[in-house]
């Protein structure tokens, strides 16, 4: 068994977040949103894993490089313009043989690992199985209609939805996908499509099977859906994950789960509600209040700040009464604030921002 992880694509409604990087890069938790789908396909037992690249793969190949670090073997596939998930499908070819493999749209967050779906395949030997879930606003989605496991009809973001029920980002194929793949025309979006190669793999009679899955499941298309993977993550995270380093003063006050990395400094006068992780070299100033779902990256100034529900990158600034609620804040911003009343902030910076109240 394979496995291919999609990180091609423009990421267009994450851009205002992400003009120094990729979208796959942006931590939840403080991890890269890619990182979560390649240390669930080791843990499922799966080695050679290859990482299909868009236009901007700018710091992926750097970090992630050979795989290792991950238990896995990783290589790179180059999409080119990101002309859809079959697309990238078909790309991976060579690399897939006629192996059956995981795919893994790599912006997406799944709570349960893969074992189940893999033990599915093994026992079934069906041309795909699907992940799905039920979805409170179908028509963003690809939406498959089920009669008891009998699929009735797989739609792309379907104007009337004929069900709630969501293909997630992954799926599992055999080899029977590849001349379906090589058959398909654009849409009307001008991508190859793998809902229709799926609904082409069933219309030929192939059996697919619809895989329920267990806990949550977050697409992380736009900034708020980041937030809302953020907390999801933190909420259910177990608690040895959240490791104490650094250095909390007495008169901190800490509940809930709160991770802390090497060489932060969290003064007297802060309040932390987890949960809530904070990075490496970070710095929280007397009179600061963090949390509850909170992700504050390495080298993190907080100045009397109060910062809840949000995710802030490394190397930001934040001064003054300034209350920092559902927010996404870039790398290496700074934000000041003079006044003597606390201000309301709700915002997505990009990296360097600057913003004075
Ligand atoms: P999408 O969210 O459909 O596309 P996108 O990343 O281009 O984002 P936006 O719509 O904001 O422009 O992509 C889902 C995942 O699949 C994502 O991780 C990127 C990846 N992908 C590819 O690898 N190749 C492709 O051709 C496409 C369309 C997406």
């Amino acid at each position: 068994m394979k496995g291919l992880v999609l990180a091609g694509g423009y990421g267009t409604r994450l851009r205002p977040l992400t003009f120094t990087g990729n979208k796959h890069m942006i931590p939840v938790a403080n991890q890269p949103i890619l990182f979560y789908s390649l240390k669930q396909l080791a843990r499922a037992g799966i080695r050679d894993v290859a990482l299909v690249l868009g236009p901007l793969h700018e710091t992926i190949q750097e970090t992630v490089r050979d795989g290792s670090a991950f238990g896995l073997r990783v290589s790179y596939v180059h999409q080119g313009d990101p002309r859809g998930l079959a697309h990238a499908v078909l790309c991976a070819r060579e690399f897939l043989g006629d192996d059956p493999f995981v795919m893994y749209l790599g912006d997406n967050l799944l709570q349960e690992g893969l074992e189940r779906f893999v033990d599915l395949y093994q026992r079934e030997h069906p041309s795909a199985v699907v992940g799905v879930t039920p979805v409170s606003q179908p028509s963003h989605y690809g939406i498959i209609e089920l009669d008891g496991e009998a699929i009735v009809s797989i739609e792309e973001k379907p104007a009337h939805p004929r069900s709630n029920l969501a293909l997630i980002g992954v799926y599992l194929f055999g080899p029977d996908i590849h001349p379906v793949v090589a058959d398909l025309k654009p849409s009307r979006r001008g991508e190859l499509e793998i809902t229709e190669a799926i609904w082409k793999l069933v219309r030929s009679g192939h059996r697919v099977l619809p895989h329920p899955v267990r806990g949550w499941w977050k697409d992380t298309g736009r900034p708020e859906d980041l937030l809302e993977a953020n907390e999801l993550v933190l909420t259910t995270m177990p608690s040895e994950a959240f490791a104490h380093h650094g250095t909390v003063s007495r008169e901190a006050s800490l509940t809930g789960l709160v991770g802390i990395g090497q060489g932060t400094v969290i003064e007297n006068d802060v309040e932390i509600s987890g949960p809530v992780v904070i990075g490496a070299g970070a710095h929280i100033a007397a009179g600061s209040r963090i949390g509850p779902s909170t992700a504050l990256g390495d080298g993190v100034v907080l100045h009397g700040a109060e910062v809840r529900r949000s995710i802030v990158l490394e190397g930001s600034h934040i001064t003054g009464p300034v209350r920092i609620v559902d927010s996404l804040i870039g790398r290496n911003v700074e934000i000041r604030c003079g006044s003597q009343s606390p201000q309301d902030l709700r915002v997505t910076l990009g990296d360097a921002a600057r913003v004075q109240l």
